[in-house]
């Protein structure tokens, strides 16, 4: 017999019972047999969270968190970072390999095609309030899309998923450089066409009276920071995304589940959150104090630690680069003196060591953008519009994952027993409002 097993004996019954081990895995639904009577429903495990349960088995995205490695479809994230652009890598994420050269203009035309959003997208983002934020129009623009390709819904076909990926991501970039001229009250700038995705996309934003003319160092390092959020395997909006999927909803409303999810300052917004952090600290000389309430329970260094890396994230690496890159053009962002000695005491400090703490993907991140000239509010779009290829990647292979079903965890209940129903009158004020 194979020793690929894991054998439970159950104390309550004294049964013994042999699981089978897959890719270092068991089954939770193995549990189910192990019961102390007939009608019991079986053995669960408890896994808030899904701090370690398999959801799927992707072939998308590689992390190894201990040794800080990242890899989309097998290729180093350093290397895709240094080499590729940001089309070639969305091929890679969505077809499974790097396309040549052909294949690569063929993806850069379909998706070109696609870039105008309706007239009535346009009118939607103009109903927003002047200070909306940036990241809730783009949600509901994404959630609207479903409403103007009803064809969306059909997701059993292959070439209609890929049309609506190819859509979506086409008009992503669309919508984001809308958001953020409507919370600064200028016209629309539609897409050229003759300009690349990242080019095109810093037009629309940037552009005032006339094509714009890019910094071509800053527009490369956008360019990396889009290719380094692009995919991360089972995170809270992917598994979002892959969650309200299964319900067969069409791409879109799964992909604004994403959004909502990415919109929260635990996961996209936090580089945000580490802006106004180290605007809250303020000075140097600040930051003591500031360590001191972290280690207090009192304050998050926002920016540092993750569920997956207990190692340097790997992106973290990357990002300080382009960060000194971005500011031998911009000037030095002042914040950078702040963050930099956080992270060298945060390094040294037990409290950070201890828990495996270091700078994660966003600690940099909004720094640069900052001195790109995005305001703190626009970065969690930035990080949508990286992450969209993975999104579109990964809904697509929980579609054709023939093991997956709808999504429906499990609970402990932990309530009442059955009681009886008490009239209005007979109510006391138990619980307050
Ligand atoms: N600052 C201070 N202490 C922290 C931090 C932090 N940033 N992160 C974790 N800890 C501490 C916790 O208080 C806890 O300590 P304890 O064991 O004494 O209670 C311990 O480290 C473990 O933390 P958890 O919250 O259990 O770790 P989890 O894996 O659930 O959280 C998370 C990961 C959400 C990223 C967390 O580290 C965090 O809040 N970081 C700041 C926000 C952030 O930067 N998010 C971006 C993540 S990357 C991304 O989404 C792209």
């Amino acid at each position: 017999m194979s020793n690929e097993t894991l054998t439970i004996t159950d104390n309550r019954t004294g049964q013994k019972y042999e699981l089978p081990i897959t890719d270092n895995t068991i089954r939770a639904n193995d549990l189910r047999q192990i019961k102390v009577a007939d009608d019991d429903f079986g053995l669960m495990t408890y896994d808030p969270s899904f701090m370690s349960t398999a959801a799927c088995r992707s072939a998308i995205t590689f992390i190894d968190g201990d040794r800080g490695i990242l890899r989309y479809r097998g290729y180093p994230i350093e290397q895709l970072a240094e080499k590729s652009s940001f089309l070639e890598v969305a091929y890679l994420l969505n077809k499974g390999e790097l396309p040549n050269q052909e294949q690569l203009d063929q993806w850069a035309d379909v998706i070109k095609y696609h870039t105008y959003v309706h007239t009535n997208i346009t009118k939607f983002l103009e109903g927003f309030r002047y200070d909306a934020h940036p990241m809730g129009m783009m949600l509901g623009a994404v959630s609207a899309l479903s409403t103007f390709y009803p064809d969306a819904k059909n997701i059993q076909d292959p070439e209609n998923r890929y049309l609506q990926r190819v859509r979506l991501l086409a008009k992503a970039p669309t919508i984001a450089a809308f958001s953020f001229r409507h919370s600064r009250g200028l016209p629309f700038v539609f897409p050229d066409n003759d300009l690349d995705y990242v080019g095109n996309f810093v037009n629309m934003t940037f552009s005032i009276g006339g094509q714009h003319k890019p910094n071509k160092v800053l527009q490369r390092a956008l360019e990396v920071l889009l290719i380094l959020h692009a995919d991360h395997e089972q995170n809270c909006s992917t598994s979002a995304v892959r969650g309200v999927g299964s319900s067969r909803v069409d791409m879109y409303s799964a992909v604004s589940a994403g959004i909502a999810a990415l919109y929260g300052p635990l996961h996209g917004g936090a580089n945000e959150a580490v802006i106004k952090m180290l605007d809250e600290i303020g000075t140097l000389k600040n930051i003591p104090d500031f360590i001191k309430d972290v280690k207090d329970g009192k304050k998050r260094l926002m920016g540092f630690g993750h569920r997956v890396y207990k190692s340097y994230d790997p992106r973290a690496k990357l990002i300080k680069k382009v960060a000194y890159e971005v500011f031998d053009q911009t000037g030095l962002n002042p914040k950078l003196e702040i963050a930099l000695e956080l992270e060298r005491i945060a390094l040294e400090e037990d409290y950070f060591i201890s828990r495996k703490l270091y700078p994660n993907v966003d600690f940099y991140s909004g720094l640069i953008y900052q001195a790109m000239g995005f305001p703190t509010d626009y970065f969690t779009v930035l990080f949508a519009l990286g992450r969209m290829p993975g999104w579109l990647a990964q809904w697509e292979e929980m579609v054709l994952d023939e093991s997956q079903k709808i999504s429906r965890p499990r609970q402990i209940y932990t309530g009442h027993e059955e009681r009886p129903y008490v009239p209005i009158e007979n109510r006391k004020a138990t619980v307050t409002a």
